[in-house]
């Protein structure tokens, strides 16, 4: 199969080449297949995105309804937020899925002004909460609480959460609306935006889901505050990606930040998250550039597998971290001039890992043998043929997706970066 090369610099490129002005303060982006329009105005940053006349697609399997706000909190937003709050929920029942934490943990207004009063269902964070038992759970509660398709589901957690309950909300009932409140890094940048959800079944992880954008994600980044030192490297790692894939700029203003210090890390948010919307307005069906949001995460997958076989606590986060410092030396060996530049990431990157305290990863990864954690590469969701592809950095900033990747090279590349 013939292997599809493209670049996140690329979709930029076309968009300050094609430049249209749908809103009153706006930017846009103009793809074969999607258009993407920032409306920015004094009620904050709502993007939308919509298709075009479905008869000049050329791939059908991509048409989707397409429309996503989110919403960041901040203080010059307070004003709106109450408004764009009630316009989502306006006249509906709510029902709201959470985390077990915040039983006793504090929310905030809005969302504060809307709990008590509502019917809520508790689920411990954690891959374990991402079955189809639990989703079963879920869908007898709704039942009990005679829910229907005029009630609004209200997930409120970290990315296990919002998988699950986006998977539950988009199946009951061929699809109740939902709104995302995120409360971990990982759901503000990541798992909130761009419409994937599901569950694990077999071995496999979000094995069974759905494409399905929430009605609403609100971002509120007071909830980084209680999150520990690993959860903020979990999170911090996914962002720092999305700065390596697709934003150099970001890369140099956040690569000497200390992330446990208060504070740090909210700046980041909105512009991580942004990043993540704009690249999933460019492919939502995840054809192409989407691919790029994998970065660092083939190996992070295998380490994972692996990790949980010897019985070591390995967080997602963490794991890309380490797979983004391979990825780096991988991309390094292919375009050298980049070298110095790509060996600095690796530092920051590595440094960043090893502040955790009492983490002993650097010792347990160089025990374990790059064949055994072939045999998970290879089962590696973005193969195609029986070919390993992979991403990977043509500079700072710019990623490139399904390049092949022999187990030589992952090998050899294994043995430089842990060995
Ligand atoms: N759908 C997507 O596009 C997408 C993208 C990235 C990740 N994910 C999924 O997200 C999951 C990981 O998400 P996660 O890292 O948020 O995990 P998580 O939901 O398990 O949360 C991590 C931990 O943080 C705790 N927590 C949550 N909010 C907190 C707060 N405000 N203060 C203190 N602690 C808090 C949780 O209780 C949990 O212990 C994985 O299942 C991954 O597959 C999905
Ligand atoms: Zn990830």
């Amino acid at each position: 199969m013939a292997s599809l090369i493209g670049t996140i610099a690329q979709l930029v490129e076309q968009r300050i080449e094609n430049p249209r002005v749908p809103g009153s303060n706006p930017g846009s982006t103009t793809k074969s297949q999607l258009t993407l329009a920032f409306f920015v105005s004094k009620h904050g940053v709502a993007l939308h995105w919509h298709q075009p006349n479905a008869s000049t697609m050329d791939k059908p399997s991509n048409i989707r309804p397409v429309n996503h706000t989110i919403h960041f909190h901040t203080p010059e937003q307070a004003a709106n937020r109450e408004t764009l709050w009630n316009q989502h929920l306006s006249g509906a029942g709510i029902r709201i899925l959470a985390d077990e934490r915040f039983r006793h943990e504090p929310i905030y207004n809005p969302l504060a002004s809307i709990w008590d009063e509502s019917p809520k269902c508790f689920i411990p964070a954690g891959e374990k909460s991402k079955s189809l038992e639990v989703a079963q759970q879920i869908w007898t509660w709704l039942d009990n609480e005679k829910t229907d398709r005029g009630h609004v589901l209200v997930i409120v957690g970290g990315g296990t959460i919002s998988d699950l309950g986006g998977f539950v909300a988009s199946t009951y009932k061929r699809g109740l609306p939902f709104i995302i409140v995120p409360t971990t890094i990982v759901g503000m940048i990541d798992a909130s935006i761009g419409g994937k959800n599901g569950i694990n079944f077999g071995h496999f992880k979000n094995q069974i889901g759905l494409f399905q954008l929430p009605d609403l994600t609100y971002v509120d980044t007071r909830f980084i505050a209680s999150l520990d030192a690993l959860e903020r490297t979990n999170g911090w790692m996914e962002l720092v990606k999305h700065s390596l894939i697709a934003d150099s700029a970001l890369w140099t203003e956040i690569r000497d930040l200390d992330i446990h210090k208060t504070g740090a890390i909210e700046p980041w948010i909105q512009r991580a998250a942004l990043i993540k919307k704009e690249i999933v307005a460019s492919d939502f069906m995840d054809k192409s550039e989407r691919k790029a949001l994998n970065f660092g995460h083939t190996l992070a997958h295998a380490l994972e597998w692996k990790a949980k076989e010897d019985g070591i606590t390995l967080g997602h986060g963490m794991a890309v971290g380490w797979g983004m410092i391979w990825s780096i030396a991988w991309s390094a060996s292919v375009y050298p001039e980049q070298s110095d530049s790509f060996s600095q990431v690796g530092q920051k990157i590595r440094a960043w890992l090893e502040a955790i305290p009492n983490d002993n990863q650097s010792d347990w990864l160089v025990t374990l043998n790059p064949s055994d954690l072939w045999t998970a590469v290879l089962k590696d969701k973005k193969n195609r043929d029986g070919i390993v592809l992979d991403v990977m950095l043509e500079g700072i900033g710019r990623a490139t997706w399904d390049r092949p990747l022999s187990l030589i090279q992952f090998t050899s590349i294994w043995k430089q970066v842990f060995q």
